[in-house]
């Protein structure tokens, strides 16, 4: 059980009011808040050790690398990777760019999608697709958000070089099942390469890259309690040397002539220029925070707010929620039947509730619903059951003046 009145005093800004009535912060799939121990941690760092890293003699930047070098191991560790493996980034988006802008693939290739991606996991391959000549394919859904997984077979195939597809979809909440994919792609075309965009589960789930044996796996640090402009690009080991570099700098390299550049191995190749350290830091006490909480007792928690406000919507005549099951991570989308998602959002925010609303950067996904955008709400292990009480409440009042 997790005691969720002493998990709430260790985000000072859940005691905020908003309109005059308390906060409930329901948009967490765009970003958590902070625990008091990331933003320490950055207080902490700029108070005692702020100085740049990899390059100096002196002290503070010599504790300054070892914190930073420190968190890449944190961080490795927490999804089962090695430090070696792994490379800060400014965030998912970008990690997928390094990614789409580090292959490169003969005429014809095909790159294979799904109908639930962000456009973060879409634009970067067009543009990919584009200068390869490639083509782009994509994985249908069943009106329930689900995968039509009985299609793998006929959409991947020699010419399949990369597959790249969300774990959690960030407007649904439906969770793929990566691992069963994975396997069965490999089935079909074992030089395939696999990209997983963890940056809706990583922060609901257990996750082991090794086990899923996917070859990059990235995520973002601000929707996992840690800070903005800090994610994570996880390469699997054998495959580093097929990513080019894309972009380069300083501190990515053993020499530098004007005839010819040597660069380090490893993730440092793929970090040039001043990284941010102080949220590299402070992502590694997000970690250490998730960690002394408990991931797997964080899916229980949030996996009963799911049901409980599932059940309370269900009662809602005007409400139809999206992918309407519990194969998800806390997020629910939903509209309210002839109202505009932006209009039900305006009046929740009176009454204190934060939701999203809109096409949440799935406008693909909105055409296949026929929509122009939903209200999401999406939950973190610090929302109540008192707080969807509350949520209810203001929805159906604002039902009401709206109808
Ligand atoms: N990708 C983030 C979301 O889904 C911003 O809200």
């Amino acid at each position: 059980m997790l005691d969720i009145k002493a998990i709430r005093t260790h985000f000072p800004i859940l005691q905020k009011t908003v309109n005059n009535n308390p906060l409930v912060y329901f948009d967490n799939g765009a970003t958590t808040q902070k625990p008091l121990a990331v933003i320490n941690a950055i207080t902490e760092y700029y108070t005692k050790q702020n100085a740049n890293i990899h390059r100096g003699v002196h002290a503070l930047s010599r504790e300054a690398t070892e914190l930073f070098e420190e968190a890449r191991k944190t961080v490795a560790h927490f999804i089962n990777a090695e430090e070696s493996e792994l490379i800060f980034t400014s965030g998912t988006t970008h990690s997928i760019n390094l990614i789409a802008n580090g292959l490169s693939f003969e005429k014809d290739s095909e790159i294979l999608l799904t109908q639930l991606e962000h456009h973060s996991n879409i634009l970067p391959w067009q543009l990919n697709a584009q200068k390869n000549n490639a083509k782009l394919k994509v994985v249908p859904i069943h009106e329930d958000g689900t995968l039509q997984l009985e299609n793998l077979k006929n959409l991947v195939s020699k010419k399949t070089k990369v597959v790249s597809i969300t774990h959690v979809s960030n407007t649904l909440g439906v969770i793929n099942p990566i691992k069963e994919i994975i396997s069965e792609i490999r089935k079909l075309n074992s030089n395939t390469l696999i990209v997983i965009d963890g940056a809706q589960s990583v922060p609901h789930l257990k996750i082991d890259v090794k086990d899923l044996d996917c070859d990059f796996f990235v995520f973002s640090g601000h929707k996992m309690y840690g800070p903005t402009g800090t994610g994570v690009l996880y390469v699997k080991k054998n495959v580093f040397n097929q990513l080019q570099l894309s972009a380069s700098g300083g501190g990515t390299i053993k020499t530098v002539s004007f005839e010819k550049t040597e660069y380090v191995d490893g993730p440092l190749k793929f970090e040039p220029g001043t990284p941010n350290i102080e949220g590299v830091i402070a992502l590694s006490a997000a970690v250490k925070y998730i960690d002394s909480i408990g991931i797997e007792k964080i899916a229980q928690y949030e996996h009963e707010l799911l049901g409980y406000a599932q059940s309370k919507l269900a009662e809602i005549p005007e409400v139809e929620v999206y992918a309407n099951h519990l194969n998800k991570a806390a997020v629910i989308s939903f509209n309210v039947k002839n109202q505009h998602p932006f209009d039900v959002g305006t009046l929740l925010d009176k009454y204190g509730v934060a939701v999203r609303t809109g096409h949440h950067c799935t406008q693909p996904l909105m055409n296949y619903y026929n929509i122009s955008g939903t209200i999401r709400a999406s939950f973190a292990m610090y929302n109540t059951f008192e707080e969807i009480d509350v949520f209810i409440l203001g929805l159906k009042k604002a039902i009401k003046m709206l109808s």
